[in-house]
């Protein structure tokens, strides 16, 4: 693929340059038709028994985006009070939230048992906490299914080297802890880690999952968690996330569980990245270009600082040029490394990597930016975060968050009087 933006039409009639212009660079740029596509795809995951997905918003928590989840119906699973107080925000009904946090407080807790949403505890321990708390209340518990996949060793989340989900040999101690405190065992959830393309991993891990679920009764519900990877390298036209395959390899699955347990409970997932990441790009400037000991570098605004993702796990963002409002076509190319402005010389975007022939001024377009960026963003070396914008459907462009200001960061800091 030449071009994504010019394939699906990102910016619509808008012009970039005018974009980057009005907000400033580094600007988050959304474009709701693709979130809503990617929403709707997800939820038909699943057709032949009761389905939701649960949009995992801790890949994007901006209230407007959370708002396209409410109106297309997609439920959403929440990590903290934040989370939760988020979705309430953007008008999510409580029972269309899952609190599936780590590692919390009994404050945290009571939160959710006040607010009545339904809870997730990942160990013995905090099944414990939330028994005390909610004698006869309702929960779920996390299960880790022994198979682990992911992107990265840092975003694996089941088998033997994580802290996530009670493991299987502890099972038969949580029919202890919920008979102690009277409590309603309704669902239990897993999540194996974030980001594969192939469905395998998850597939097995499913098969586990539903393994174990025989060993609970009268169960409501069964979750999947999320994962679903999305076409990083789509430029070098890397193939989608083979949803339609995915859904045929599961159905058996399923099909052999619901005859053995005698009825089908609700099954969900938790799609994070699935369901934003495609529909959001960063807009960057090209302030400076040297050449360090033979490496030609490209110095932009887009530090670690507005996407952290590939400092954090070397992950790749696919990145056009822009110049005068129009995406420099990939020919002419030369070898690069993008940086941004932060001081730390692992501040890199993208190392060695083909680009068209850049020069100061243009426009850089990160892709695929919409999940783990914002909301993994921070002000180090005191840049405030970007503005987000949301190209909606009907074409016209929204301011959904300002910028922050340098004010916003330093009114925090009460006592500015200290010697
Ligand atoms: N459910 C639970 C319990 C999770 O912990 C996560 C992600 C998800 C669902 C959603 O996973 P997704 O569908 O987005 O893969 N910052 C990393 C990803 C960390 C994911 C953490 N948990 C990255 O930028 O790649």
């Amino acid at each position: 693929m030449n071009s994504y933006i010019n394939e699906v039409d990102f910016f619509k009639n808008n012009n970039i340059e005018e974009i980057a212009d009005t907000y400033g660079t580094p600007v988050y740029v959304y474009n709701e038709d693709i979130i809503r596509d990617r929403m709707r795809k997800v939820s038909g995951a699943i057709t032949k028994y009761p389905y939701t997905a649960n949009y995992s918003v801790k890949a994007n928590t901006n209230i407007h985006i959370l708002k396209l989840a409410v109106s297309e119906g997609i439920n959403c699973d929440a990590m903290s009070v934040g989370e939760i107080k988020m979705l309430l925000a953007a008008g999510m009904p409580k029972e269309r939230i899952f609190f599936v946090p780590n590692n919390v407080s009994e404050q945290e807790l009571q939160y959710a048992i006040d607010e009545d949403i339904l809870t997730s505890l990942d160990s013995l321990s905090q099944l414990e906490m939330y028994g005390k708390l909610n004698k006869g209340g309702r929960c779920a518990v996390r299960i880790n299914p022994g198979v682990g996949a992911g992107h990265h060793e840092k975003v694996i989340t089941a088998g033997k080297k994580t802290k996530f989900g009670i493991a299987e040999e502890d099972i038969d101690k949580i029919a202890d802890i919920v008979e102690k405190y009277d409590l309603k065992l309704v669902g239990i959830n897993q999540h194996i880690g974030s980001l594969f393309m192939d469905p395998q991993p998850y597939l097995d891990a499913v098969t586990n999952l539903l393994r174990i679920a025989r060993r609970f009764k009268n169960l409501e519900f069964v979750d999947f968690g999320g994962g679903y990877g999305i076409p990083y390298h789509k430029l070098d036209d890397e193939k989608d996330f083979p949803m339609e395959d995915f859904k045929k390899k599961l159905e058996p699955i399923l099909d052999e569980f619901v005859a053995d347990y005698g009825y089908a409970p609700l099954f969900k997932s938790e799609p994070g990245r699935f369901c934003v990441a495609e529909g959001s790009v960063i807009l960057g400037r090209v302030h400076a270009l040297k050449s360090n000991s033979g490496v030609k570098y490209v110095g932009t605004d887009v530090g670690m600082n507005v996407l952290i993702r590939p400092s954090m796990y070397d992950s790749h963002h696919d990145i056009e040029v822009v110049r005068d409002g129009k995406t420099v076509a990939r020919e002419d190319m030369e070898t690069v490394t993008v940086t941004g402005n932060i001081c730390e010389t692992g501040d890199i975007l993208a190392k060695d990597r083909q680009l068209p022939k850049i020069q100061q001024g243009d426009l850089i377009c990160v892709l695929d930016t919409g999940a783990y960026g914002y909301s993994m963003c921070y002000p180090y070396n005191s840049r405030p975060r970007p503005a987000e914008v949301m190209i909606c459907s009907d074409g016209s462009i929204e301011l959904i968050r300002r910028k922050e200001t340098i004010e916003d960061l330093m009114k925090l800091q009460i006592n500015l009087s200290c010697k």
